[in-house]
């Protein structure tokens, strides 16, 4: 049995998880910098690696201990090592070499959207899912994953561990960016997605105002391609909602519901041409975005059971998936010493 701790410190989470063979979870510890982040209306690089340098050690004491282990018994340590913010990315990889070094064990350098493909494959509430999955990613053919977080916005074929191609992606905002836009437009709270599906919410489908003066462009859609593009979405709000009074709260639900609907309608009508395209049933969709409820409902209507989407909490980031993704680049020789981990602020999939 091989016990991994991993570490996530990319943007603005900072995650510890001990987790043996990929399949138990010892423990797991997170703490977030977004309520300091709020008031600034998005992640300010500096503050966010200042939390990471003050809860990194209490949050690896927290989860040696609750894991009832011992360091001397952790095999090697998981660290996500790009893409990311750079200076919140050297904190944690600073911490695992130091760890790696007085430990004497290897590292394992994640990348952040390979740890975010995995959690696709954790435990999920849903067991007839997790059985379909098995943690066997080539035996059933490539699957079709839907990376949508707040910096990247991506589709990839996955045939086996280790092994991307990406056919489609942004070519100007993410889809988390693009939620986080729009909710400053419309006077709502960071982080945009979480607070324009609660906007979006707040109105029922009668008192929805579905005119003209709401309705907001489908961009890409006929591209004939699998890239995405959100920044003339973001911009039509803007023109539009510089119009209407921002202090009516109908008026930004509708908004917020029309942006909604347009992004996710966009996402998975790529998404299904793509699996079309190329012939695939299993899609799997990962990244802060997967939170949102309209695109997992809107997905799983294409899809059924064929569609994988974590649960909640572990969409966006967290310590639980590097973990797991480290053990499996351990599994496929990705061991290195504390001399060798370098950060890399953009690092693709392939
Ligand atoms: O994966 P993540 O935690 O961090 C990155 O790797 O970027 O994703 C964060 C993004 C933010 O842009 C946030 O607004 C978005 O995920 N997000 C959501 C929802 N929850 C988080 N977007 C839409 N609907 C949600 N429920
Ligand atoms: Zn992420």
């Amino acid at each position: 049995m091989v016990k991994i701790l991993g570490i996530e410190t990319s943007c603005d989470e900072t995650g510890v998880a001990i987790v043996e063979d990929a399949r138990i979870i010892l423990s797991e510890k997170l703490s977030s910098s977004v309520d300091m982040q709020k008031k600034y209306g998005g992640v300010v690089p500096e503050l966010a690696s200042r939390v990471h340098t003050e809860k990194i050690i209490p949050l690896i004491e927290s989860a040696v201990n609750e894991a009832g282990a011992k360091l001397a018994e952790i095999d090697a340590i998981a660290v996500a090592s790009g893409p990311g913010l750079v200076g919140a990315l050297l904190v944690g990889a600073m911490t695992a070499k130091t760890m790696a070094m007085v430990l004497g064990v290897k590292l394992v350098g994640v990348n952040h959207l390979e740890g975010h493909v995995l959690s696709a494959f954790l435990p999920n509430d849903d067991l007839s899912k997790q059985q379909l999955v098995k943690y066997d990613f080539s035996n059933n053919g490539p699957i079709l994953i839907l990376i949508v977080s707040g910096g990247h916005t991506e589709l990839v074929l996955m045939e086996d561990f280790g092994v991307y191609q990406t056919i489609g992606e942004t070519i100007d905002d993410a889809a988390g960016e693009a939620f986080d836009k729009a909710a400053k437009i419309l006077n709502l709270p960071y982080p945009g997605g979480p607070s324009i599906a609660k906007a979006a919410e707040s109105i029922n489908e009668s008192k929805r105002d579905d005119s003209e003066q709401f309705s907001l462009p489908r961009p890409m859609l006929d591209s004939g391609d699998f890239n995405f593009s959100f920044s003339g979405l973001k911009t039509a709000l803007l023109y539009k909602a510089r119009k209407r009074n921002l202090d009516d709260e109908r008026v930004v639900a509708s908004f917020a519901d029309e942006f909604q609907e347009a992004v996710t309608d966009v996402l998975v009508k790529k998404t299904v041409a793509a699996a079309r395209e190329y012939n695939i049933e299993r899609v799997a969709m990962v990244g802060g975005v997967a939170a949102n409820r309209v695109l997992r409902q809107k997905l799983e209507i294409q899809f059924g059971d064929q569609f994988f989407v974590p649960e909640f909490k572990y969409c966006t980031d967290n310590g639980v998936k590097i973990t797991v993704a480290g053990y499996y680049k351990y599994k496929k020789g990705g061991l290195i010493s504390w001399q060798e981990l370098s950060v890399r602020g953009n690092w693709g999939l392939g």
